[in-house]
């Protein structure tokens, strides 16, 4: 037994994975042997988690079947719509409320509130979680709706995944740019190896806890500002520089004299700039020119070039996935509270595929601590402290 201590279980390999992988020195992602890049543009969210919950990209009529199985799921329960609408006038934060509703729907879940279906927890922990997949885009609408005092608008099985979210968020069917730019951010925030929140959601999926515990886990994990956070942090940054009238440059550096980190810069395995950020920085800039609107891309790509100058990338510290999400999401007229929502919605079918497959071959995720505590100490009766 190794005593070696690998704070934050940096590069601790902990299990095997056909999911996804991330090279982080020469910045390439893919799921299941497929570029990120082809899978952004010439697949669909559908198709690509179907890709990770089945193992390979479906044919026509495989992928008819399953997206019509996912879309007859998407209507969630009155209940569940009921407390939603209780969180949004609580104030609650979109997360919490996401997690919240999350755990919730499983009371509603025809295979009962149990760990374990008849065709054992693999079979039960995929049905689950292809219910928690189409209903999460349902709460996190319903519940942006009750928040500007709005009925929930219901599902429409006809439209795509990324579709009907847009849909149920404005009550208007988007148009194709706005449907194909928020279907590629869905796949690019799919899976992404053994990130923290997936790692959450594996470790309760390797007590045989159910899937909603897992995906609950997820979102919790994912809530933080130094993993999905991030993405809102980069929007709440270029709303202040443009609030300070100052140029983003010198905002920036007047931010690292202050010893502030830059939201959106920097990731425990890239050490070059995310293929991600690069494909989304392309959508932006596609979307700022058709608009006319070029301001986040202006600020961005300023603020990116300066802090490469700066020698930020020498360090490794590059634009990781959140640096432009955030600016592509406000072009689509999306809440900046929501784009960590949105980011779980996307990355709950990467946590339920890594469940399946981590259960398949099940071991209790158990490591330890070096303890750093008394050798003894001697309990002195509570009256006598
Ligand atoms: N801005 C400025 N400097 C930074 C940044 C940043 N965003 N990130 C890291 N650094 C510097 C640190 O100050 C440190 O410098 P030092 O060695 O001189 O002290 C060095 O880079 C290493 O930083 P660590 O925190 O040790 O790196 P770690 O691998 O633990 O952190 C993390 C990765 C948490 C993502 C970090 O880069 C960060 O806080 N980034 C900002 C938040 C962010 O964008 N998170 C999203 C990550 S992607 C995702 O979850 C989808």
């Amino acid at each position: 037994m190794s005593d070696e201590l690998k704070r934050g279980l940096e590069g601790v390999l902990v299990a095997e994975s056909e999911l996804s992988h991330v090279d982080g020195e020469v910045g390439k992602l893919v799921y299941r042997g497929y570029d990120i890049e082809d899978l952004a543009r010439g697949a669909s969210y559908e198709e690509v988690l179907y890709l990770l919950w089945h193992g390979s990209l479906p044919t026509r009529e495989e992928l008819d079947a399953f997206a019509a199985d996912l879309a007859a799921e998407r209507t969630v329960d009155d209940d569940v719509l009921d407390t939603v609408r209780t969180l949004a006038e609580a104030d609650e934060r979109p997360m919490a409320a996401l997690r919240t509703a999350t755990s919730m729907l499983s009371a509603y879940d025809p295979d009962g509130n149990v760990d374990e279906g008849d065709d054992g927890p693999t079979e039960t922990a995929r049905r689950q979680g292809r219910r928690i997949t189409a209903k999460v885009p349902t709460v996190l609408a319903a519940f942006e709706r009750a928040r500007q005092g709005e009925d929930p608008v219901a599902p429409d099985p006809d439209l795509s995944y990324a579709g009907n979210f847009l849909y149920m968020l404005t009550g208007t069917e988007p148009d194709a740019v706005s449907e194909e730019t928020f279907d590629m951010a869905l796949t690019l925030h799919a899976d992404h190896g053994l990130n923290a929140s997936t790692f959450t959601a594996m470790v309760i999926g390797s007590t045989l806890a159910d899937v909603y515990s897992g995906v609950t886990g997820g979102i919790g994990a994912l809530s933080g500002s130094l993993h999905g956070g991030a993405n809102q942090d980069v929007m709440q940054v270029l709303h202040e520089i443009d609030d300070s009238e100052k140029d983003p440059v010198s905002w920036v550096k007047d931010a690292r004299e202050d010893g502030r980190r830059i939201p959106g810069f920097g990731h425990r395995v890239y050490k070059v700039k995310d293929p991600r950020a690069n494909i989304l920085q392309e959508k932006l800039r596609d979307l700022s020119e058709s608009s006319g609107d070029t301001k986040w891309l202006d600020y961005t790509t300023a603020i990116e070039e300066y802090l490469t100058d700066e020698g930020l990338l020498e360090k490794g510290i590059a634009p990781n996935v959140d640096f432009y999400s955030g600016s592509v999401y406000d072009s689509l007229g999306i809440p900046v509270d929501m784009y960590t929502p949105i980011f779980a919605m996307s990355r709950a079918g990467g946590w339920i595929a890594h469940m399946v497959e981590y259960q398949a071959d099940n071991r209790l995720i158990r490591p330890r601590a070096r303890y750093t505590g008394p050798e003894s100490a001697e309990l002195v009766p509570i009256d006598e402290r």
